[in-house]
């Protein structure tokens, strides 16, 4: 029987603040209390730091294959262990299912990549492209007994990713029929193909004509519509990487009247803006993600929805490629969109610096408290995909996954000293105050400062409960 004991630390959850001792037993945490005592624990004196449930980054694409052999530049063992060092004990990767693929052979593929190497805590969301009767009727089984309880469905990329509005139906009366949540990518995908085609006619190939071309328009009418058929099929909606204020209002609305419609938004969208599509030559293809920056007035925006719980969850979207060819290979570079910003592999690095980038601008700021702080990065999407009270919180009989945070500690983020294979930083050279010190997975003890103790292969497969507990 392995024991640890934690003292003395501030022991934050998205509602409690205390300070208190923290007893661990089998990766579980077996008591909370004052002055607790256990001679065979080793014990750590945590006094002055903050003691937080370990982060959830529900959306990530490690080693993900984006069509012609093109793949983010992270394993599942490198990003997940830049996760682990950024504070985060459990990902929410993605289990695609190809054109005439099972979505059921799909997960079975990611896990056996995902075993061996993960050092966190990992589960996937199955993601359809191809809506039949064949992968509709594999659902119950994802759900019941596979522990995927949530589908991501994209409204963009047409003849690759994208589905249309019967299928997005179809596939929301399935799940919800199951107690699942639907995940949607909202864009409207036809429109944006005919402005990228309009803009190569015209000769307009560098990186801002990617957001040039993805309006804030079409990402609010996708929002808007994709909630109206979810209202139809009476089934939860969670809208990934809401960026743009129009989205936002669509649901603001819903929720308004009472729709179950939920989103997330990313940290590169709560602090950057579209002005980094003016920096010079191809640097700008370092921020071609999708959706796009947008126009500066998004963020206060973004901030109060955070804050009013109009969005409950911050993830990363962390989907890596490289900026130079060099670093891992073409195929996991910018560099592919050289002459043609839509052959740029859509997708930004960003698993490492979520807590400390969410606790500086977010905490440290004023915008969001420190409850709420643990709320957005862990309870939230715990509570949302079916983890919640195994993770997402310190209580008695939860996982003892911990992150112990300097509120005090300055430091620069750079890709110098981040753990991911990928060559830059959207945030290179920002200073924040708010640091990991430690991370603990199931009560091992994974991160010490710089120092990793962790190792691929620890991290396990979480079977996601469908009763999601809804916020
Ligand atoms: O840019 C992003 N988000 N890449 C991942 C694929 C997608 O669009 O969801
Ligand atoms: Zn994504």
């Amino acid at each position: 029987m392995s024991r640890v004991l934690i003292k003395g630390g501030r022991i934050v959850t998205a509602v409690d603040d205390y300070v208190g001792d923290i007893l661990i037993e089998n990766g579980k945490i077996e008591a909370l209390g004052r002055e607790l005592t256990a001679d065979d624990a080793k014990v750590y004196d945590v006094n002055g730091l903050l003691v937080m449930p370990g982060g959830i980054d529900a959306h990530v694409h490690m080693e993900t294959p984006m069509g012609n052999g093109v793949e983010t530049c992270d394993t599942f063992e490198s990003g997940t262990r830049s996760a682990a060092f950024g504070g985060t004990t459990t990902i929410l990767d993605f289990a695609q299912q190809f054109k005439g693929d099972s979505p059921k052979a799909a997960l079975e593929r990611r896990l056996a990549s995902a075993e061996p190497q993960c050092c966190i805590d990992y589960g996937f969301h199955s993601i359809l492209t191809d809506v039949n009767d064949a992968s509709l009727s594999e659902l119950p089984d994802m759900v019941n007994k596979e522990g995927v309880s949530s589908f991501k469905l994209y409204m963009a990329y047409p003849d690759v990713l994208m589905v249309d509005d019967a299928d997005i139906y179809k596939t929301m009366r399935k799940v919800g029929d199951h107690g699942g949540m639907v995940n949607l990518h909202a864009e409207n995908g036809v429109i944006i193909q005919a402005l990228i085609e309009e803009a190569l006619a015209a000769g307009n190939t560098s990186p801002k004509y990617h957001q040039m071309t993805r309006p804030q328009l079409m990402e609010g009418e996708a929002t808007h519509r994709v909630i109206r058929i979810a209202e139809l099929a009476e089934v939860p909606v969670y809208i990934v990487h809401l960026s743009a204020k129009e989205a936002l209002d669509a649901v603001v609305e819903a929720r308004d009247r009472g729709i179950a419609a939920f989103a997330e938004t990313c940290p590169h969208y709560l602090f950057l803006d579209s002005s980094e599509y003016e920096r010079p030559g191809f640097d700008s293809a370092k921020y071609v993600m999708t959706p796009p920056l947008r126009d500066h007035d998004c963020q206060e925006a973004l901030w109060r929805g955070l804050k009013f719980d109009d969005l409950q969850v911050v993830s990363t979207d962390h989907c890596p490629f490289c900026f130079n060819e060099k670093a891992h290979g073409i195929l996991k570079s910018k560099q592919l969109g050289i002459d043609d910003f839509s052959k740029i592999p859509n997708g930004a690095p960003g698993v490492e610096f979520r807590l400390p980038l969410l606790f500086d601008g977010g905490v440290n700021d004023g915008r969001i408290n420190l409850n709420r702080f643990v709320q957005v990065m862990a309870t939230a999407p715990a509570k949302m995909f079916g983890l919640f009270p195994r993770k997402g919180t310190i209580a008695v009989g939860s996982d003892a996954d911990l992150v112990l945070f300097d509120a005090n500690e300055t430091h620069t983020l750079s890709a110098a000293s981040h753990h991911s294979n990928v060559d830059y930083s959207l945030f290179e050279g920002r200073k924040v105050t708010g640091k990991v010190k430690k991370v603990f997975l199931r009560g091992n003890l994974i991160v010490d400062g710089d120092e990793w103790l962790g190792h691929a292969g620890m991290g396990q497969y979480q079977k996601r409960s469908a009763s999601g507990q809804v916020m």
